[in-house]
Parts: C-alpha cells; sequence; structure tokens
C-alpha cells in the first residue's frame, strides 16, 4: 500500500515491474561535514558533482553505513562525527526494496568528554523501522551495498585484507548470514588470544572456543567459494568492453574444501589452532582461520595476475567484478545493488566511462556517482539525477 502511495506521489508508477533498490530520502546529521541535511531522490541514479573537499565522498560514505561492516573508508566510528558538533552522528535513509519500502538509521551517540567508553563508540546502533535491530549485520537482509574508491586503486597491490573485506562484502549479497558469521568469528579469535595472552587458558575452555573458531571458518570459507563460482560464471562471459577475469579465493579451509568434506576441514583446523596455542600467544597474532583468506584476481586476456595489470586495467577489473556481482544480484535478489563509484568516471577512458554508464541504466542500479568535472557525465544527462555539493550542503544540480 505504502508502495503504491509513494509511487502514485512521483506520479510515475511503473506498471509491474519489481521496485529497485534505492535510498530515496537521506538525511546526515553531524556526519563528516554535514549538520543536518537533507537529500531527497528517485530511484534512479545520483550524480553528486562539486569542487574538491565539498563532500562528495562523505555522502557515499554516509551510505556505506546503510550495510554492516566498517564503511567506505574504514575508519573508527568517532571520526565520522562531525568536528565541532556533540560527538555523536547518525544517518537515516528510506530505502526502496522489492519486497516493500524501509525506514533504516544508524550512528552512535555522542559521549562525555570525561567518559572512557571506547568499547560504545565504537559499536554503532541500527533501528529498522523504528525498532532496534540486535545490529548492523541486520541491515544485510534489506539492502546491499557495493563500492569503488580510489583507496580501492592500489587493492591488487597491497595487504590482503582489504581484498577480503572486498570479497566479504560481495558474498553478503549471496548469504546475509556472512556477516554475522565473520563478526562471531571475529569476536571468538580475539577471546582466545587473550585467554592465550592472559596466560590464562583452561583447556577445555581454549577447546570450546577454537572448535566455534573452526566452525565459522568453515562456514566463512564455504560462503566464499560458493559466490566466486557464482561469480566466476558472470565474469567468464566478460561485460562490454570490461575485461574477462578469473576469481579464486585462497586460504587454508578454502582450499582444503576443494578436496574434503567440511567436516574433516573442520577437524583439521582444529587441531592446527590446538597445535598453534604457543605460536600464536608469542606472536600476539592468530595464524591461520577466516581472517587469512585472499582474494586472487587475473586478467583473463593477458593471462596476467591483477597486481602486474596497469592503474587502468586493474580499475576495469575491479569495475567487471562489480558489475558481474550486480547482474548476478539482479536475478539472485530481484534488485541490483546500490553502487557507491567515488571518482570512477575520471579513472576510466571515454569507451569504458561510456559503457559502464550504458550497463547502470541497463541494470536499474542506483549507483551514486562523484566527480570534480560534471563534463564527464553527459551521457548520463535526463537519466540521472544531478545534484551539485558545496561546504556541506546539497543542491539540484
Ligand atoms: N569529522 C569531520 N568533521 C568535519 N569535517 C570533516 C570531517 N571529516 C572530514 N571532513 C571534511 O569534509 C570535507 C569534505 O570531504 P570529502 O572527502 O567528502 O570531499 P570531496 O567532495 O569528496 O572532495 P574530493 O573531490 O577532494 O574527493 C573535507 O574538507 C574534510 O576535511
Ligand atoms: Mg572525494
Amino acid at each position: 500500500m505504502l508502495q503504491a502511495e509513494l509511487h502514485a506521489g512521483r506520479g510515475n508508477a511503473p506498471e509491474a515491474a519489481a521496485l529497485p533498490l534505492a535510498v530515496t530520502r537521506l538525511t546526515l546529521t553531524d556526519f563528516r561535514n554535514y549538520a543536518a541535511e537533507r537529500i531527497e531522490v528517485a530511484t534512479r541514479p545520483v550524480v553528486l558533482t562539486g569542487a574538491n573537499g565539498a563532500g562528495k565522498t562523505n555522502v557515499l560514505e554516509a551510505l556505506s553505513y546503510l550495510t554492516p561492516g566498517r564503511g567506505l573508508r574504514g575508519v573508527r566510528l568517532p571520526e565520522l562525527a562531525r568536528i565541532g558538533g556533540a560527538g555523536g552522528w547518525s544517518v537515516a535513509a528510506r530505502i526502496e526494496t522489492p519486497s516493500g519500502v524501509a525506514a533504516v538509521g544508524t550512528g552512535i551517540e555522542g559521549r562525555a568528554a570525561d567518559s572512557d567508553d571506547d568499547e560504545g563508540a565504537e559499536r554503532r546502533v541500527v533501528r529498522i523501522d523504528g525498532a532496534p535491530a540486535r545490529g548492523p549485520a541486520a541491515l544485510a537482509d534489506l539492502i546491499r551495498v557495493v563500492w569503488l574508491t580510489p583507496q580501492m586503486d592500489r587493492l591488487f597491490t597491497e595487504g590482503r585484507s582489504d581484498r577480503r573485506r572486498f570479497l566479504d562484502r560481495l558474498v553478503l549479497g549471496y548469504d546475509p548470514e556472512h556477516g554475522r558469521r565473520v563478526g562471531a568469528y571475529e569476536r571468538v579469535t580475539r577471546e582466545r588470544l587473550k585467554l592465550l595472552r592472559d596466560g590464562g587458558g583452561d583447556d577445555s575452555w581454549l577447546t570450546a572456543l577454537e572448535g566455534r573458531m573452526a566452525e565459522a571458518t568453515v562456514a566463512i570459507a564455504a560462503a566464499r567459494r560458493e559466490a566466486v563460482m557464482r561469480l566466476r560464471g558472470a565474469l567468464a562471459a566478460g561485460i562490454g568492453p570490461f575485461p574477462r577475469a578469473e576469481l579464486t579465493v585462497r586460504g587454508l579451509a578454502e582450499d582444503l574444501l576443494g578436496e574434503h568434506a567440511a567436516v574433516e576441514v573442520e577437524g583439521r583446523l582444529q587441531a592446527l589452532l590446538r597445535r598453534n596455542r604457543t605460536a600464536d600467544r608469542d606472536a600476539n597474532r592468530t595464524q591461520e582461520g577466516a581472517h587469512r583468506a585472499d582474494l586472487e584476481v587475473v586478467h583473463l586476456a593477458k593471462g596476467l595476475p591483477a597486481a602486474l595489470c596497469s592503474t587502468g586495467e586493474q580499475k576495469a577489473l575491479l569495475v567487471a567484478v562489480v558489475l558481474a556481482d550486480a547482474r548476478l544480484q539482479a536475478v539472485h535478489r530481484g534488485a541490483p545493488p546500490l553502487l557507491l563509484l567515488d571518482e570512477v568516471a575520471a579513472h576510466l577512458d571515454e569507451t569504458r566511462r561510456e559503457a559502464l554508464f550504458d550497463e547502470i541504466l541497463a541494470l536499474g542500479s542506483q549507483a551514486w556517482m562523484t566527480g570534480t568535472d560534471r563534463a564527464l557525465f553527459e551521457r548520463l544527462t535526463g537519466k540521472a539525477l544531478f545534484l551539485g555539493v558545496a561546504q556541506g550542503k546539497v543542491t539540484d544540480g
């Protein structure tokens, strides 16, 4: 009923088509350089243009907190609070999904200057349709957001943790439980390491923790393998001028699962964790588990790993992965994910840029794109909503 009203209100009621996945209202409070800002948009793609430092990426970053995880810049949550504000921040959104409209809010409370409640400041509260959710993981059931940022130009050449996070964000689209499992795994892993470090560690308690770690690692690895397998099919077929790519997830459990039953892999992992107790304590880190996996990407036409490709080729590979995922999601979930594309147009040649825009329009994805140069988005005139950003204010472009 509400959906029908919303569409009727906009005067463009779609006849039969499923609703796209889109944010139609975004409210930022004390978020980065936004004191209080409300953006109302349609379900079409959005182009944000403005000068350096205007607040374009900050809008995308706010949208990235509508999903579980550490956000587009991966920073600590208090850092997002507006300098000069009360210390808290919030992002609220109206989200249209294929199964209805939802109101989502997330953020952290400000805290008194003398408070030492660091834990509280690191945990964000999530509300869905007015009711508190158990945590950010609940957002995965509602909405999917995938992003590409200039920082990700180094995704293939730097450490594996960002690649793994990129992969895990993709996995969420195929298995919304994935975020909860990864979160639970990280908590148990921290608990075991703390016990080892503190010299405590009643054997049966450690064994129980290691059992949970092994079980979670196998479940996480299986979900990663499944998502990568699906993506491989879409990527091998190729997407327009974007390079065909081969994806592989590497990790002890991921590799073992290719040849052994899950229970056996779990048993081996648990035995390994037990053997590693002393070494893990001495190194103050857990040497094996779900947090060690990596995503390998090969440029098929060149037969080269992504890390040996040019900057532009690496970007094109990433775009190919994101578009392949969006295509699959459109079928799998009835809607492609929200795409946050920070300065992507500026990094692609004209052919690829136009192919990207055409693909976004064909998918019906609400892509939020940023750039300093509006001319690069000319092809989207009349098809996307253009907004101007200046000094923490968003205006009709
Ligand atoms: N916590 C904060 N409080 C207030 N301002 C902040 C905070 N964090 C970042 N800023 C400021 O927000 C402004 C906008 O940042 P943002 O990254 O969104 O710019 P941008 O429009 O994407 O610019 P560019 O084109 O250079 O990428 C910057 O001037 C930055 O210093
Ligand atoms: Mg920016």
